[in-house]
């Protein structure tokens, strides 16, 4: 029986999947089974930050892999304490909370907020606003989470607590906020999955200004625009801004599974033994994937190189007749197409031997942040080539 096959036969059928079998990658551009090279601009959703297979990267998760491969969180590890340190560095957030998923950094979030409310007031004051088009994750709580109907048939009951504000409306954030049971605001700086939509400045300061006085935590779900993908490592400094408590996921451990949720000073003492805790979590390997992605992140001009390379490819892109707009910040990227199918256009570009995402109705691009100008070249023209057809 072939791969695909024999995948479909015992694999739960929940994702549609594009009929390749992926074998192996180096650099920007993966293989597949039959030895065809495709380069990549998704990146595994955001997740594999330096490409496939970064020499240094894999160098030190090899060596962790012979060294200690999990600990479980009763011990103290070595490579989880540095991966801390230096997140809490670069950040200027007081402490960490490690996963294993996007989905299970929002849980933590919405705990600490919970936590911190009912610590701080007593019980009642719960409410986590959430914006409409949000995504925050498949569990059931950050599905309870996530604004967006279309992820909510079939899986009812959902977790209370949750309302939602339509995005950029300060009206209806004003009105919401008015809700004594509020304790958070979850929010994503660019709704990733809803379409690759950029929050207002002036909304984004209007939440950070109203929840303040009334001590309304604000948590900023960077899952997705964490880690250096906007050409910042958190994209709230594009913003001025700086949540209450941030999360992280994709990119972080370069393609491991890793979560990682950020609190300041105020939150750092709201989890206590025995209150949250989750098996894998802090892994020593994926720790190692972390700690050698943020060497790279963090060498000299390579955040500002995110931000020229989004620049030529939005430049490149706009010349093309099919494009009618550009949205996203830095290495995230929504196309909104004229007269195509985005999921069309991405079928058609894997044929053509280019990796590209879609959100909705806009074709999307998370390329590796490494990625170089020859391969961007490489990619875009079979992008515009598809798109031109
Ligand atoms: C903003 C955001 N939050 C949460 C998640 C969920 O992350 P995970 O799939 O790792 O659980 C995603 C995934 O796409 C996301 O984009």
């Amino acid at each position: 029986m072939n791969t695909i096959d024999k995948f479909n036969s015992h694999v739960m059928q929940s994702y549609g999947r594009y009929p390749l079998v992926m074998e192996k990658g180096s650099g920007r551009r993966c293989t597949d089974e039959n030895g065809r090279e495709y380069i990549d601009f998704g990146s595994g959703i955001g997740t594999n930050s330096l490409g496939y297979c970064d020499e240094k990267w894999a160098d030190a998760v090899c060596a962790q892999v012979r060294t200690l491969q999990h600990s479980s969180n009763y011990y103290y590890t070595a490579v989880q304490a540095d991966l801390a340190d230096r997140l809490c560095n670069i950040t200027g957030y007081k402490s960490v909370f490690f996963c294993n998923s996007g989905a299970e950094a929002n849980e933590c979030a919405i705990k600490v907020a919970r936590k911190y409310s009912f610590d701080k007031y007593g019980k009642g004051r719960h409410t986590i606003i959430t914006l409409v088009n949000s995504f925050h994750g498949r569990t059931i709580a950050t599905l309870s989470a996530t604004g967006q109907d279309v992820f909510h048939n079939y899986f009812f009951p959902f977790v209370e607590g949750f309302v939602n504000v339509i995005a950029n409306d300060i009206d209806d954030l004003k009105a919401k906020l008015e809700d004594k049971s509020v304790c958070a605001v979850m929010m994503e700086y660019v709704q990733g999955e809803g379409g690759v939509n950029k929050l207002d400045k002036e909304f984004v300061d209007a939440v950070y200004e109203l929840c303040a006085p009334k001590d309304i935590l604000v948590i900023a779900d960077e899952v997705q625009t964490g880690v250096g993908r906007t050409g910042k490592f958190l994209a709230g400094e594009h913003y001025g801004r700086k949540a209450d408590i941030t999360t992280l996921a994709k990119g972080i451990a370069g393609g491991l599974p890793m979560g990682v949720c950020l609190v300041n000073e105020k939150c750092s003492g709201v989890l206590t033994p025995g209150t949250h805790g989750t098996t894998f979590g802090g892994n020593p390997i994926a720790c190692a994937g972390g700690l050698a992605v943020l060497d790279t992140i963090e060498s000299d001009g390579f955040l500002d190189e995110v931000g020229k390379k989004a620049e030529f490819i939005k430049g490149e892109l706009e010349k093309c007749s099919e494009v009618a707009g550009i949205s996203g910040l830095g290495l995230m990227i929504g196309i909104t197409l004229k007269t195509k199918d985005a999921h069309d256009v991405a079928a058609r570009a894997l044929e053509k031997g280019l990796l590209i995402l879609t959100a909705k109705k806009k074709a999307r691009l998370l390329p590796p942040l490494n990625i170089s100008y020859d391969e961007l070249k490489d990619g875009l023209k079979i992008l515009i080539e598809v798109l031109e057809e």
